[in-house]
């Protein structure tokens, strides 16, 4: 494949290394230098993978779109404009995949996460809590992976109707702590607590080829697939 890396850090680099690896070609990378590039760049690309910035991630996608470049992404941050690019994408058969975390190992935590939360709402003398760690440099909290883990506890149990980012004593809330710590790539746990013992679930990432591999694996998941919007349950078939 012919991939463009729309956001060239940490993210992007490690992708490019594993891409090249599998023998994938890269064919456009957009840093804060060629942000401005335009569709017409994306000429011959297959699969476009955008890991840039909460600000650029709307603007990356659009221009996919409009060069008819199925689109991958990453970032996360941007998705009070979610419904507009779910829109704009069925309107213009686009093909879109997004996943707060494209790590397998965090994609079975979800799965796990969501029987857990299902089998504790009968237990209401355990509170929950969700907690995620992340380097210093992260600029959304709480994160992606946070807020989903959140959704699927709110989802599943029956006494909690909404997440806040700090610690609450109200029952319908659900605190979700956000940490950060130098160089952790992230690491997510919910605990249910009881006055006589503790459950905690924990994903740890202990790098980010975990992010890189599963966005990859998404990236030729999709250069096959039809026009539509995916996640990562879809590449896993869960
Ligand atoms: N979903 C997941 O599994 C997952 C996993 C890890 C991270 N993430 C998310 O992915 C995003 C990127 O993470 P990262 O750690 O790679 O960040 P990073 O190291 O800060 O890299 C961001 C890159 O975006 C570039 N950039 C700036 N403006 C741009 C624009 N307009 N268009 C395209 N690229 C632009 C930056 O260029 P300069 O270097 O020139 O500034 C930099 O190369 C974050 O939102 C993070 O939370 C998601």
């Amino acid at each position: 494949m012919n991939i463009a890396l729309l956001g060239y850090g940490k993210m992007g680099k490690e992708i490019e290394k594993i891409a090249i690896s599998k023998g994938h070609k890269i064919g456009l990378k957009v840093t804060s230098d060629n942000a401005e590039f335009s569709p017409a760049e994306l000429l011959g690309i297959d699969v476009a993978i955008e890991f840039s910035r909460p600000e650029f991630a709307v603007s990356n996608i659009k221009k996919c779109f409009e060069a008819n470049v199925p689109v991958v992404v990453g970032t996360t941050g941007w998705y009070e404009y979610l419904d507009e690019i779910e829109t704009i994408c069925v309107a213009r058969n686009q093909t879109l995949l997004y996943a707060t975390n494209f790590s397998i190992g965090v994609n079975l935590f979800f799965k796990l996460n969501t029987q857990l939360a299902d089998l504790m709402s009968k237990y209401p003398e355990y509170s929950v809590e969700v907690e995620e760690i992340h380097h210093t440099q992260k600029l959304d909290a709480p994160s992606g992976t946070g807020i989903s883990i959140a959704e699927q506890i709110i989802e599943n149990h029956k006494t909690k109707e909404s997440w806040v980012n700090n610690e609450t004593n109200q029952e319908k809330e659900l605190a979700i702590i956000s940490k950060r710590i130098d160089s952790v790539p992230g690491t997510h746990s919910v605990y249910y607590r009881s006055p006589i013992d503790e459950i905690e679930i924990k994903h740890t990432a202990h790098s980010r080829s975990g992010f890189a591999n599963g966005a990859l694996l998404a990236a030729e998941w999709l250069a096959k697939n039809k026009d539509g919007i995916y996640g990562m349950q879809d590449v896993l078939s869960f």
